[in-house]
């Protein structure tokens, strides 16, 4: 069994990035730039953007954050938006989410252009990826892509089958996996709480990718021997042998699958910290798209 190491992988894509800014200052180049709006106190959305600002400033790319207040009315969101979308300095925009009740997210998102969507949540953009158009992918499921690929993993002509149907990660990495290209070109079925029997799908993937977000839902009798796992869940569950009382864990019971898998990513530490390096990615190819130099 090889466990694939996200954290590896994360750190290299991060290392590549560094490498070229520090190429691109040396010439004199203006810099890729990313700002992160936040709206509002939550601590988890604070403590994931200030690690996206920390991820930016390590690797020399040009970053800001907005911190709005949780009463700032849409318009005003709007209009600082627009701002954005009209300043050289600053290729990506990454609106925080989820937002307050008072704001209509899709709004937000419609008004990022689809240029510096390096969320690749604008309709623009999941149009694109769907039609096989070059474009930004959602971050969670570009790093999956990222990973198979760095592992080597054979796609073509394999069954995939992903479990969940969000937008931000099942609708999407569905969309990837089935582009005729690298690292893709795999038969993609999605599987989704509808499902009488979900185990009937999953016992057929080559690639199961658990998006569901149910703690250590995918059991070993619910996979074939030889699958590669790829567990994009999230879990906290109880365990007084903490010090904190809990437990991260995924949507994968990986002490069993991993005996019958051929690869497996571990929670935390597989998928997780792949998102942030493929913002920075996105970041860097809304740079050389679009961005004057
Ligand atoms: N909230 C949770 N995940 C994400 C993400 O990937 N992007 C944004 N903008 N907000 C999020």
């Amino acid at each position: 069994m090889i466990l694939i190491d996200g954290k590896k992988v994360a750190a290299d894509i991060r290392s590549e990035l560094k490498d070229k800014i520090s190429q691109l200052k040396a010439e004199g180049k203006n810099v890729p730039g990313l700002v992160a709006i936040i709206v509002g106190e939550d601590p988890a959305s604070q403590i994931y953007v200030a690690s996206k600002g920390k991820a930016c400033e390590e690797i020399g790319m040009r970053t800001k954050t907005e911190k709005l207040s949780a009463d700032i009315s849409e318009a005003e969101l709007l209009t600082l938006i627009q701002s954005y979308n009209q300043n050289k300095d600053y290729h990506g925009i990454l609106v925080q989410l989820p937002l307050p009740k008072h704001i209509n997210e899709d709004k937000v998102i419609e008004t990022i252009s689809h240029k510096k969507d390096v969320d690749g949540f604008h309709p623009i953009s999941v149009g694109n990826l769907v039609i096989g158009k070059d474009t930004f992918a959602s971050c969670t499921p570009a790093g999956i892509q990222e990973l198979l690929i760095r592992y080597k993993i054979e796609t073509k002509g394999k069954h995939v089958v992903v479990v969940g149907r969000s937008n931000i990660v099942g609708k999407p990495i569905a969309n990837i996996m089935l582009q005729k290209a690298e690292g893709a070109n795999s038969i993609v079925t999605i599987v989704h709480s509808a499902a009488k029997d979900i185990s009937y799908y999953t016992k057929q993937a080559d690639i199961l990718i658990a998006a569901i977000g149910k703690a250590e839902m995918i059991k070993a009798d619910m996979v074939k021997d030889g699958v590669a796992v790829i567990d994009v869940g999230i879990n906290r569950i109880d365990d007084p042998t903490k010090i904190k009382g809990y437990r991260i864990v995924g949507d994968v019971d990986f002490e069993n699958v991993s005996k019958k898998a051929l690869f497996i990513t571990p929670v935390p530490g597989g998928v997780g910290p792949m998102t942030i390096a493929m913002l920075l990615s996105n970041t860097f190819k809304a740079y050389n798209l679009y961005g004057e130099k």
